[in-house]
């Protein structure tokens, strides 16, 4: 199944980087500002660019270093241990297994655990701060992540993994997760019953990743675009902010809680971990124009391109006021499938733009 992930631009990116690959030669440095999953940055990468990935969300940097900091396959050296103890040979492959192979086959393996995410997550749970368990995974895929997350956090502390294969196999926790989660896709709630692919269990695959020796003209941080952007030099700025009031850290919490390794309060009916340090202005109408102003001025970039839908919270004209006097304002239009979270009854097809500011 692979994302879930609104705003995504996993089937538009081929217009982004065509349009991004017009105004800036190949090689030169473009920022993700907002990367989400990576899907435009991983498609600079293989565009031959040098590419500066950010986002506000921790798992948002794990799929960023997984598509732009890999030059080789890792070799999991200094888990040969673990591997050692939970690596199941399969009879019928003859085929020899490569390390990464053979950890993802060990981490399915540890014991399931009856712990934060079975608790707080399942439904056999019994969460803290509320009597009605949630039903975000089958009790058996809960206890499932539980151990893995376990087996992850002690490999890490222990240094049996490195940061770059920490982040691997984070992102393979949070593909998997994405594909067993019982929700209508977001994790803002959970259904009520537990439907379709969340009744299968939990299976960790390996990634493909993208090795090149390029790895050292690519950098990943993340933070508050506003306050990333002062330590960014780049020719070309790529932007493709919220568009609407859903915050990504509300709506994505269970991810960011396995990216981040932690066990916060979940609290409520959706089991929210506290969220507000993750809060974004581009979700609130009266804030974005200060925040993009914000990032323009900090940024040592003259050319931007700004993804935005006809559904955001701001109009075209809200945009041409905000940007124009920077510099000279170029707006590209096509239509675009709607990412429908449940069955909502909206035209399938909405305008995507995409929104040059030319300051040079
Ligand atoms: C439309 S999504 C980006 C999707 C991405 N282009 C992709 O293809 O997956 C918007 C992203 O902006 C991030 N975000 C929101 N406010 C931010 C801020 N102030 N600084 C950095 N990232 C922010 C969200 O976490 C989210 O991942």
């Amino acid at each position: 199944m692979g994302h879930r992930y609104i705003g995504s631009k996993s089937k538009i990116v081929n217009k982004v980087v065509d349009k991004i690959s017009k105004l800036t030669p190949q090689h030169s440095t473009v920022s993700d500002l907002m990367c989400g999953t990576a899907s435009v940055s991983i498609a600079l990468r293989e565009k031959g660019f040098s590419v500066i990935a950010n986002d506000l969300m921790t798992y948002s940097y794990h799929h960023a270093i997984v598509g732009l900091k890999f030059n080789k396959y890792p070799e999991f050296k200094a888990a040969a241990d673990f591997i050692e103890k939970f690596y199941i040979q399969d009879e019928l492959n003859l085929f020899d297994l490569s390390s990464y192979d053979k950890i993802i086959n060990a981490l399915s393996n540890v014991d399931s655990v009856k712990g934060y995410f079975w608790k707080e997550f399942s439904l056999d749970g019994s969460p803290k701060n509320t009597l009605k368990p949630r039903n975000y995974f089958s009790s058996i895929n809960a206890a499932k992540i539980d151990g893995i997350r376990i087996a992850l956090s002690e490999l890490y502390s222990d240094r049996c993994i490195t940061d770059l294969e920490y982040s691997l196999l984070q992102h393979d926790l949070l593909m998997a997760t994405n594909d067993i989660a019982n929700i209508a896709g977001t994790y803002g709630h959970h259904l009520a019953k537990l439907s379709g692919r969340a009744k299968d269990e939990i299976k960790l695959s390996p990634s493909v990743l993208l090795t090149r020796k390029d790895t050292e003209n690519h950098k990943v941080y993340k933070g508050y675009a506003e306050e990333v952007s002062k330590k960014i030099t780049c020719d070309l700025c790529y932007i493709d902010p919220p568009y609407m009031k859903r915050q990504y850290a509300a709506n994505y919490h269970v991810l960011e809680t396995i990216a981040r390794g932690d066990e916060p309060e979940a609290i409520g009916v959706s089991g929210l971990r506290p969220w507000r340090d993750q809060y974004s202005n581009f979700c609130t109408k009266t804030k974005i124009r200060d925040s993009f102003k914000q990032i323009i001025e900090n940024m040592s970039c003259s050319s931007y391109l700004i993804s935005y839908s006809e559904d955001g919270l701001l109009s075209m004209e809200d945009f041409i006021a905000l940007l124009a006097p920077y510099g000279d304002v170029y707006i590209d239009e096509f239509k675009h499938a709607r990412f429908r979270s449940n069955k909502s009854k909206l035209d399938q097809k909405l305008t995507e733009y995409l929104i040059h500011l030319d300051m040079s």
